[in-house]
């Protein structure tokens, strides 16, 4: 019988990218098919406890395996931030990409070490047991923004070995290179072993 994994994200795209790319070797089911409209908590400070958290939420309340990720922009002269705070990095009330950005530059305007990386963690629970995957890539944060496709902090950031910024080379592209990309092929070759 095909196995069945719920994803434990709101996102409608993320839903459709992994479907697309697990194809029918898995049944991926959306909080909506299991009927949970929760608001799943994310208060962990790492993005490996994050990840973990929503994962294990459906799991205990709805008793079937799962997987959740999350995602930060770390960057190298800022410690690490924003990193578990990106969507909040300028406002609690969060998901303000243009006054995220806006922060961003500040805080990196005196700095010339301009190197950072996106990294994703998926958590994934099978039978109370959890495995996380990684992806990550490379990069750094230019002095302005750049293009207009993609969302978040994409304008600002350029992935290593391209002159172009994420919101520049466009979802094509960033689909095949980006952190999210390479922590699901991560997931799907471990899936596909199993
Ligand atoms: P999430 O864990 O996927 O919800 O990502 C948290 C935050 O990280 C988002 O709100 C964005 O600010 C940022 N982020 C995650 N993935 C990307 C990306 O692919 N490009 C730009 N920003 C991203």
């Amino acid at each position: 019988m095909k196995k069945k994994l719920v994803f434990s994200t709101n996102n409608a795209h993320k839903l459709e990218e992994i479907k697309n790319i697990l194809g029918d070797k898995v049944e991926i089911l959306s909080l909506a098919d299991i009927d949970c409209h929760a608001d799943i908590p994310e208060t962990a400070d790492t993005l490996e406890g994050n990840a973990r958290q929503k994962a294990m939420y459906v799991y205990t309340h709805y008793g079937m395996d799962c997987f959740a990720d999350d995602t930060g922009l770390e960057v190298d002269a800022l410690e690490g931030a924003p990193g578990v705070h990106s969507a909040r990095y300028a406002s609690e009330k969060g998901h303000d990409s243009q006054a995220n950005m806006e922060k961003l530059l500040r805080e990196m305007e005196e700095k010339n070490d301009r190197k950072a990386q996106f990294r994703t963690i998926i958590s994934l629970i099978e039978k109370g047991e959890e495995k996380q995957f990684e992806g990550v890539v490379r990069g750094e944060i230019l002095r302005e923004r750049k293009g207009n496709a993609g969302f978040g902090y994409d304008p600002v950031f350029r992935p290593e070995g391209y002159d172009k910024t994420f919101a520049e080379l466009g979802n094509e592209i960033k689909n095949k290179i980006s952190h999210r990309a390479r922590a699901v092929a991560a997931l799907c070759e471990y899936l596909s072993k199993e």
